[in-house]
């Protein structure tokens, strides 16, 4: 066979999936498996959005449509923009992708020479160092463990940013952790941000998914400066529970806009009509699924953390959105479960796995190996009887 690429070597299968697949091989195999491993919302969209899309294909063109996309979605998406409180953007500024994870692959690819560097705050999302591995470019981590419950601070931004860096990637609220910055956080980044000339990939994906009454910081509100080099990332996966329709949207000045759109033209043209009418409704239709999902998922962070409390030398930052969290398991490493040793966080998970039939992803995949994460959209029955089981697993560690 002729050879690959040789960026081709830079690339690897998704962490998280080859832990799904994982649990899915061995659910498929008779294993009673409780997968916390990935990251779905376990809901299904409104029945006006499936109505929505039973229009679209009645009246299917079966034409190519905008590589933008059509104008209706993207004024639903302004529209979500403004009730997150960002004026000023108009079509021109914004642009549909196949998911948040197309738009941060191309945005990527319209900033980064190879050699470029770009800061990714561990724990960082998989994807996010994949895509950037995969151009080639300069991966510089900032360290941001537990003990500052996994946020970046100011003075690790400014000692990294240097005259070759290019990009920021910030997730807020965070996946792996769920971890949601404050306003005096956000605002003490955007302090050192604005003395530097480089790109924001603000991933906000998580915004709707807010716990506690907490307010959501964005950059963009204490540093409106910045707007000439944020790119602003949203999807319908999480927040309207449809990952697999595969809908994502980028606002950023008109320049970058137009960039994804080329991109856009070069690779997919555009998304489907079908998808499209779907998503128009979930954006503007009513709101009350997010809202009632985001309640039910601040319930179970609570029934997580009860448990971990239960567990002796277990720590946890407490997560306030998405729908993770990230223990400390490091007082696990050199004892035993049964026979197996377990050295590290990935011993952990197969041990886990193999014991309890509870699929985690271990934190090295998110470049922090003292953790690990768990996803906790599952059903509530199954939420209760995989913490049940993963308590007994640590608490028979000797
Ligand atoms: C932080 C973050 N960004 C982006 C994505 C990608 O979302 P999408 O399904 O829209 O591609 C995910 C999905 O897990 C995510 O967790």
């Amino acid at each position: 066979m002729p050879q690959l690429a040789e960026r081709m070597s830079r690339a690897v299968p998704s962490a998280i999936m080859q832990v799904a697949e994982k649990a899915k091989k061995l659910k498929a195999q008779g294993r009673d498996i409780i997968s916390f491993s990935i990251g779905v919302p376990n809901f299904l969209p409104g029945e006006h959005v499936y109505a929505a899309a039973r229009e679209s294909l009645a009246r299917d063109s079966g034409q190519y449509g905008s590589n933008r996309g059509p104008d209706a979605l993207l004024d639903a998406y302004l529209l979500h923009l403004k009730r997150n409180g960002f004026e000023g953007y108009e079509r021109r500024h914004v642009c549909t992708g196949v998911g948040a994870k197309h738009i941060i692959f191309n945005a990527m690819y319209a900033i980064l020479e190879e050699g470029d560097e770009v800061i990714l705050p561990a724990p960082y999302w998989t994807s996010h160092i994949d895509i950037a591995r995969i151009l080639g470019a300069e991966i510089k981590v900032p360290y941001c463990g537990a003990d500052q419950d996994y946020k970046l601070r100011p003075e690790q931004l400014r000692a990294l940013i240097g005259p070759k860096t290019r990009l920021l990637v910030f997730n807020n609220p965070s996946n792996p952790t769920g971890m949601v910055y404050t306003q005096a956080e956000v605002r003490a980044l955007g302090d050192v941000l604005v003395e530097h000339d480089l790109w924001i990939l603000s991933d906000d994906i998580y915004n709707q998914m807010i716990f506690d009454g907490l307010p959501w910081a964005h950059l963009l509100h204490t540093h409106p400066q910045l707007r000439d080099r944020i790119i602003l990332l949203d999807s319908l996966s999480k927040t309207y529970g449809m990952p697999g329709w595969r809908v994502g949207f980028a606002a950023a000045p008109e320049a970058m806009a137009q960039a994804l759109v080329t991109l856009n033209s070069n690779a997919i043209t555009n998304l489907p009509e079908v998808v499209n009418a779907a998503a128009v409704a979930a954006l503007t239709g009513p709101q009350d699924i997010p809202e009632r999902m985001c309640r039910e998922f601040a319930g179970k962070r609570d029934e997580v953390m009860a448990t971990f409390a239960r567990i002796p030398g277990l720590s946890c930052p407490r997560p306030q959105g998405a729908f993770y969290a990230f223990p400390d398991i490091s007082f696990a490493f050199g004892k035993r479960h049964g026979d197996t040793l377990i050295g590290n966080d990935v011993d952990f998970c197969n041990a886990l796995l193999d014991a309890e039939g509870v699929a985690c992803v271990p934190g090295s995949a998110f470049g922090e190996p003292k953790g690990l994460r768990i996803s906790y959209t599952c059903k509530p029955a199954e939420l209760t009887e995989g913490l049940r089981r993963f308590e007994a697993f640590c608490k028979a560690l000797a």
